[in-house]
């Protein structure tokens, strides 16, 4: 159950018998207590609309009201509804949370849902920028299956760039002179750099590289054959970041950009088809209103280059038109650097004015902002090269090492770098997923594997908390009993709160805020670490105590389940 929704239903049903009938109740959640829970704020607009006083029309509201959650209903202030819901009701509807596998989330009717993430370039190996587009993309892909989507997770690598001809002419250049390739592609950094190091300082090498764009693009045997080592060990290094990660993305969710190869001279011939197609400067460009220069000039959206390869833009095109028609993808959500706004605005432009995105689907560009360094600046090396992906995340494992161990020198060494790369891993992912999206962050150690404050080790630690009261009093929480009585004011807020995960996981699933779950989760903790220390559990009566295991138990197994939609893993003693 939505609590939310159920009262916004039920006071908007009121609104309109009331006469007020295009308004709505506008619920907002309350931290208050004293405010009671929820407060509806609709009623003063509604009471304008229809030129009356709002408390009168507050007071017909309430009249109308059938709410069984509420114990009472009050006028406040100018207007407001003020819903104090009623102890009995919270208690019983939470406690059908503890067999619930769903934690209290109806699932809404089943949509299919293609997720764009992670998607590096493969000429390179992945560095820390991709960190933001594979935990957020991650995410979604969890938090929409749990809710029984279907759902297709899309790794759109870039595997098919200009950058690839320096690629080749180097690997044909080393195995030709008898190296063997496959120990030397085993730093894909390293590689790349000699080869684009020798593209700018022998011009012949240079010429070779460009011919061998054009020859891999069109088909060449060989090329490909080259090409398809490189990829091959690219993607086994992206898929041993992934495993480490603990990133659901597995082979079979690639659907690299040259898989749509032969598309894109389809795309263009459909886009010329329907009247979209003008030359502009050698180019085939769609001109669109909507895309207009400083001097008030169309904009083009280039589809092919004069020397007629595709860019980027094409082959997403090609890619929206397969998700759309031969996935049938209701909506689609592209997990991509802000920095790429104006290509996402154009690729949606095109591909409506092509009909290949009709009005019912919906897709998405989830723009994100950039990681910095605690100085402000761009998290790069000393050099400005890229920082790897993997060396953070072997640092982070590190570092949480350091941490587990000063906290219990005591515990077998195995068992501690099991947790830290529990810890480690969760941290970083927390970090990026607690912030909000859009905007840069700065990557900071020491805030993000901190036990206190809104960090994933302070969740994780929670978690470990709660089941250590079942531990230490050797309490299997599957036989409780499921009758929940509430009577600390604590202990009714803790309750509440347990039961709006709904509520957090709908507002992810509105523009895709982690965020918003992470704050949810930071506050059953901290509401349970109250519960803790104002209501002893274990040295109750029969049946306080057994209402206190189970809040405890529901509390951890929310806990449990809203870090594992964030792709944060969970371990029983830390
Ligand atoms: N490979 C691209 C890059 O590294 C990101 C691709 C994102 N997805 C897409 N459909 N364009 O910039």
């Amino acid at each position: 159950m939505n609590i939310k929704k159920v009262l916004d239903q039920s006071i908007t049903r009121a609104l309109q018998l009331a006469g007020a009938s295009d308004s709505s109740a506008v619920i907002k959640q309350s931290q208050k207590a004293e405010f009671g829970q929820y407060q509806a704020n609709g009623v003063m607009g509604a009471a304008k609309k229809l030129k009356m006083n709002p408390r009168e029309l507050a007071a017909q509201v309430i009249e109308a009201l059938d709410l069984p959650l509420a114990e009472k209903v009050e006028i406040a202030g100018p207007g407001f509804i003020n819903i104090h819901l009623d102890a009995q009701a919270v208690a019983a509807a939470l406690s059908k949370l503890h067999t619930d596998s769903m934690l209290g989330i109806e699932a809404p009717p089943r949509q299919s849902y293609v997720i764009d993430y992670s998607a590096p370039n493969l000429a390179k190996e992945m560095h820390i920028g991709h960190l933001r587009s594979t935990t957020m993309g991650d995410a979604a892909a969890r938090i929409l299956d749990f809710l029984g989507h279907d759902v297709t997770r899309a790794n759109h690598v870039g595997d098919w760039g200009a950058q690839f001809g320096s690629l080749l002419a180097y690997m044909d250049q080393l195995e030709q002179s008898g190296e063997i390739l496959s120990t030397e592609l085993k730093d894909l950094e390293v590689f790349y750099k000699k080869a684009s190091a020798l593209f700018k300082s022998d011009e012949e090498f240079a010429i070779r590289a460009r011919a061998y764009v054009v020859r891999l693009q069109s088909g060449d045997d060989r090329c490909l054959e080259l090409w398809q080592q490189f990829i091959s060990e690219s993607i086994n290094h992206c898929q041993g970041v992934y495993d480490k990660l603990n990133i659901t993305l597995t082979r079979q969710d690639i659907k690299a950009e040259s898989s749509y190869n032969d598309d894109l001279a389809v795309v263009v011939s459909e886009l010329k088809d329907k009247g979209l197609l003008e030359i502009s400067d050698g180019a085939k460009c769609v001109f669109l209103e909507e895309f207009k220069g400083k001097d008030d000039k169309p904009l083009p959206a280039i589809v092919q280059k004069s020397d007629g390869g595709y860019p980027y833009l094409a082959s997403d095109i090609a890619a929206l038109r397969y998700r759309s028609q031969t996935l049938n993808a209701d909506n689609a959500l592209y997990f991509i650097d802000a920095r790429q706004r104006l290509h996402m605005r154009q690729l949606f432009a095109v591909s409506k004015a092509a009909g290949y995105l009709t009005q019912s689907k919906v897709f998405k560009h989830l723009p994100f902002g950039v990681i910095l360094k605690d100085d402000g600046t761009p998290f790069k090396t000393r050099d400005g090269a890229d920082v790897k992906l993997i060396d953070v995340i072997d640092e982070a494992i590190e570092r949480a090492f350091r941490l587990v161990t000063s906290k219990n020198p005591d515990l077998d060494e195995t068992i501690r770098r099991n947790i830290s790369e529990v810890v480690g891993v969760g941290a970083i992912k927390y970090a990026e997923l607690s912030k909000n999206r859009t905007t840069d962050y700065i990557f900071d150690w020491d805030t993000m594997l901190s036990f206190e404050g809104n960090t994933a080790p302070y969740l994780q630690y929670a978690y470990t908390r709660i089941r250590s009261i079942f531990r230490r009093a050797e309490i299997d929480s599957t036989s409780l009993d499921s009758k929940i009585v509430l009577q600390h004011p604590v202990e009714f807020a803790l309750a509440v709160k347990l039961l709006q995960f709904p509520e957090a996981i709908d507002s992810v699933t509105d523009d895709f805020q982690a965020n918003v779950l992470c704050n949810y989760l930071f506050e059953v903790s901290g509401q349970f670490m109250s519960f803790y220390e104002a209501c002893p559990i274990l040295n109750q009566d029969d049946e306080i105590k057994n209402s206190r295991l189970m809040i405890a138990d529901i509390t951890s197994k929310i806990l449990k389940q809203g870090l594992e939609l964030l792709g944060i893993q969970t371990v029983e003693k830390m």
